[in-house]
C-alpha cells in the first residue's frame, strides 16, 4: 500500500471507536466476567467463544483463534484494506482521514483511488441507463437468455453502445479528466496516440462490486458471436482479478446461516442460479482460484462448493486452486457437471432442485481426485492399478487425520485390489522424509517398546518428550487434566497449581484445580469468564496443544517431570547466584555464614532430586 499513517491519527480513531461498541454492531455481546462474549463472526459456532476485552480493546476467538484490535476487526469482517477500515471507523467517529492524513503522497493516493471508484460508479450508472431506458440489442439479448428485469436491476447490468466514444464523452462531460478515465481502465489509447476510445463497445456489461459496495471493475459480453466472448477491466489501482470474486457482495449476505458458497466460473452462471433462488453463489471469473480469493471465501464460508464445466474442472490449474482453498481452511466439495453443461444451462433447463441435488451429491476433494485418477488410469491393467494407487497415495499424504487416511486406504485397496499393507508402505514410506505427517508423528512418539521394536511403520526413534520446554509441558498437561479428572487426580498428587511457572498457565491451573473441587468435569465457560484477554488466548493455545493419544500415562509423567525439573533448575540457579553474592563478601557475619551453610544443604538436596528425575 505504501501509505504510512501518523500513529496519532490511528490512536485517535481507535480511541473514538470503542471495540465493544463496534463489535456490538455485528455481534450480540453479553458481559462475561471481565470481558464480553458472543458468537464468533469469523467461524460458525453454536456456543459463544468470541471474547472482547473492554479494558484491552482487543478481541480473541477461543474457537478459531482470530484476534486483534478494532481496526483488524473491521478489516476482517468487512473485508477492507487497512486504509478503508480506518476510513470507515474515522467516519463513525466524525474524522475524515482523507483530509487529515498528512503526507502529500498519501493524499494523492487516496484521492486517486476514490476518483476511480467514482468514475466506475458513474460508468456503471451510464451503462445501466443505456440498457433499461430504451430498446437496445443488449436488453433483447438478456431477455432472450431468460433474465428478468428484477435480476438486471439487482446486478446493475448494463449495455455499452456500439460507438467508439460514447462512454468517454459522457465521463469527460461529467468533469473527469482523461488520465483518470484511462487509469480506471474504461478507455484505451489510440494507436497514433491522438485520443482515446471506449474499451467496451456493443457489449452487455457486468459490474464487479466489492464487499463494501464499490464498483471496482467490469466484465463485458459480446452480443453477436464475436471474439473475445468476454472482455474484463484491466488491473487498475482498485481492481485485481485474483483478489475478488464476482457477486460476493450479494452472496455474503446469503451465507450467514449456511456458511456455504458455491463457486462457478462465469457471470451468467451466477445470475442464472441467483434467478432460480440459489443466491450463495460467486464466480471466479474464469481463472484458477488464488490464495487471496480463498481467504476471502473463508471469511464468509466454511464450505466451498465448486461447480465448474466438466472440461475446466479437472484441469491442473483448477485442482491447484482447490488445494489452495483447502489450505485456507475451507471444506471443499466438487460438483460434477456433465460435458458441455454449465450451471446456468442446468438450472434453466432442469430447475433449481436439479442443481441443488448436484450440490448435495458433490464429491469431497479427495473423492473427486480419486475419481479423476480412476478415469485417467486403466484399472484392468497392472500398470494402471499401480499408477492409480501411486497418484492417490500422493494425495493422501497431505491429509492430517489418520482416521481419514485409513478410510481412503481401505477404499483404494478395494478398487485396485492392492493390499492395504502395500498402500500403507507407499504412504508412510521407508524413510524419514515421508514420515512427516504431524498427527501420526505425534502418536508415534508414544508407541510402546514392542511396536517400536517390530517397527512396522519404519519409524525412526524419536526424541524423548522431556526435550519440550516447560511452557509446552504445562500447556499439554493442562489440556490433559481439563479433559479428564482421573488425570487431574494423578497430577494433583505431584503438582500444585503454583508449580506451574508460567503466570497464565498457573492462573488457569488454579481455576481448574478449584473447579474440580466441586465438579467432575470442567466447563470451559466457567474458566473463560475468569480470564483476561491474554489469558483467553493462552487457553486457546492450551486447547490446541498437541497431546498424545496413546501411552498417555508415560506422557503425563514426562510432563510432570519436565515441570518439576524446570522448577528445581530455577531454584538451583537462584541458589548459585545467592552463594556467589555471599561468598564475595569479605567479612561475613555469623548470619551470613549460617545462610551459606543452609543454601549449601539446599543445593545438595536439589542436586539429589534432579538426579532422581
Ligand atoms: N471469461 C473471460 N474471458 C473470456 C472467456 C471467459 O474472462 N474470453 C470468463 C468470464 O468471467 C466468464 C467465465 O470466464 O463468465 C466463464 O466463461 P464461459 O463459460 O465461456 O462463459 P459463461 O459465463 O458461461 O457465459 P455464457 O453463458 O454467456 O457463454
Ligand atoms: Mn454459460
Amino acid at each position: 500500500m505504501g501509505i504510512v499513517f501518523d500513529e496519532g491519527l490511528i490512536d485517535e480513531i481507535k480511541s473514538q471507536n470503542d471495540i465493544v461498541d463496534v463489535v456490538s454492531k455485528y455481534v450480540h455481546l453479553k458481559k462475561a466476567g471481565q470481558n464480553y462474549k458472543g458468537l464468533c463472526p469469523f467461524h460458525h459456532e453454536k456456543t459463544p467463544s468470541f471474547i472482547v476485552s473492554d479494558e484491552k480493546q482487543f478481541y480473541h476467538c477461543f474457537g478459531c483463534g482470530e484476534s486483534g484490535d478494532v481496526i483488524s476487526f473491521m478489516m476482517k469482517l468487512e473485508n477492507l484494506d487497512f486504509i478503508d477500515a480506518l476510513r470507515l471507523l474515522g467516519e463513525w467517529a466524525g474524522i475524515n482521514i482523507d483530509e487529515i492524513s498528512t503526507s502529500k503522497k498519501e493524499k494523492e493516493e487516496i484521492y486517486r483511488k476514490n476518483n476511480i471508484y467514482q468514475i466506475n460508479r458513474d460508468a456503471a450508472f451510464y451503462y445501466y441507463k443505456n440498457l433499461v431506458k430504451e430498446e437496445n440489442k443488449g436488453l433483447s439479448y438478456l431477455f432472450k437468455r431468460g433474465l428478468n428485469i428484477k435480476t438486471i436491476k439487482k446486478f446493475g447490468l448494463g449495455y455499452a453502445k456500439d460507438g467508439w466514444e460514447a462512454l468517454n464523452n459522457y465521463l469527460l462531460k461529467k468533469g473527469y479528466d482523461q488520465e483518470s478515465i484511462f487509469k480506471a481502465g474504461l478507455v484505451l489509447e489510440r494507436k497514433k496516440k491522438n485520443g482515446y476510445y471506449d474499451r467496451f463497445r456493443n457489449r452487455v456489461i457486468f459490474p464487479i462490486i466489492n464487499t463494501t459496495g464499490k464498483v471496482i471493475g467490469f466484465g463485458g459480453r459480446v452480443i453477436e458471436n464475436k471474439e473475445p466472448k468476454y472482455l474484463n477491466s484491466p488491473e487498475t489501482p482498485v481492481f485485481n482479478k485474483g483478489n475478488n470474486l464476482f457477486s460476493l457482495n450479494l452472496a455474503k449476505n446469503e451465507v450467514r446461516k449456511m456458511k456455504q458458497i458455491i463457486v462457478v466460473e462465469g457471470y451468467m452462471d451466477v445470475i442464472g442460479l441467483y434467478e432460480s433462488g440459489i443466491k450463495n453463489v460467486v464466480a471466479s471469473l474464469g481463472t484458477a482460484l488464488t490464495k487471496n480469493q480463498a481467504n476471502l471465501l473463508k471469511r464468509y464460508a466454511d464450505e466451498v462448493i465448486i461447480a465448474y464445466d466438466a472440461d475446466i474442472a479437472g484441469q491442473a490449474a483448477t485442482l491447484r486452486g482447490l488445494d489452495i482453498l483447502r489450505e485456507a481452511g475451507c471444506g471443499v466439495r466438487v460438483v460434477r457437471l456433465s460435458e458441455g453443461k454449465d450451471p446456468d444451462e442446468l438450472v434453466r433447463k432442469k430447475g433449481k432442485e436439479a442443481f441443488l441435488k448436484e450440490v448435495k451429491n458433490a464429491l469431497s476433494l479427495i473423492d473427486y481426485k480419486i475419481m479423476l485418477s480412476k478415469e485417467e488410469n486403466d484399472l484392468t491393467t497392472s500398470e494402471g492399478k499401480v499408477k492409480f494407487v501411486k497418484s492417490i497415495t500422493q494425495i493422501l499424504k497431505q491429509l492430517k487425520s489418520p482416521v481419514e487416511i485409513d478410510v481412503y486406504i481401505k477404499k483404494i485397496a478395494r478398487e485396485s485390489e492392492i493390499s492395504i499393507e502395500a498402500i500403507k508402505t507407499e504412504i508412510y514410506g521407508n524413510n524419514k522424509k515421508n514420515n512427516e505427517k504431524k498427527e501420526i508423528v505425534d502418536t508415534r512418539k508414544y508407541r510402546s517398546k514392542h511396536d517400536r521394536y517390530t517397527n512396522k511403520y519404519n519409524i525412526q526413534p524419536l526424541k524423548p518428550i522431556q526435550k519440550i520446554g516447560y511452557i509446552e509441558a504445562e500447556r499439554a498437561l493442562l489440556k490433559l487434566i481439563i479433559n479428564n479428572k482421573t488425570f487431574f487426580q494423578r497430577v494433583k498428587e505431584q503438582l500444585c497449581f503454583e508449580d506451574f511457572m508460567d503466570q497464565s498457565n498457573s492462573k488457569i491451573a488454579e481455576l481448574v484445580y478449584g473447579l474440580y473441587e466441586i465438579n467432575d468435569s470442567i466447563d470451559l465457560e466457567a474458566i473463560l469468564n475468569q480470564l483476561n484477554i491474554e489469558e483467553v488466548s493462552i487457553l486457546h493455545q492450551i486447547k490446541n496443544s498437541i497431546v498424545p493419544k496413546e501411552n498417555v500415562d508415560k506422557a503425563l509423567n514426562d510432563y510432570i517431570k519436565t515441570i518439576q525439573k524446570h522448577k528445581i533448575v530455577q531454584r538451583k540457579i537462584y541458589i548459585e547466584e545467592e552463594l556467589k553474592k555471599l561468598e564475595k563478601k569479605e567479612n561475613k557475619s555469623k548470619e551470613q555464614i549460617v545462610r551459606i551453610r543452609e543454601l549449601c544443604i539446599d543445593y545438595e538436596k536439589l542436586l539429589r532430586e534432579l538426579k532422581k528425575l
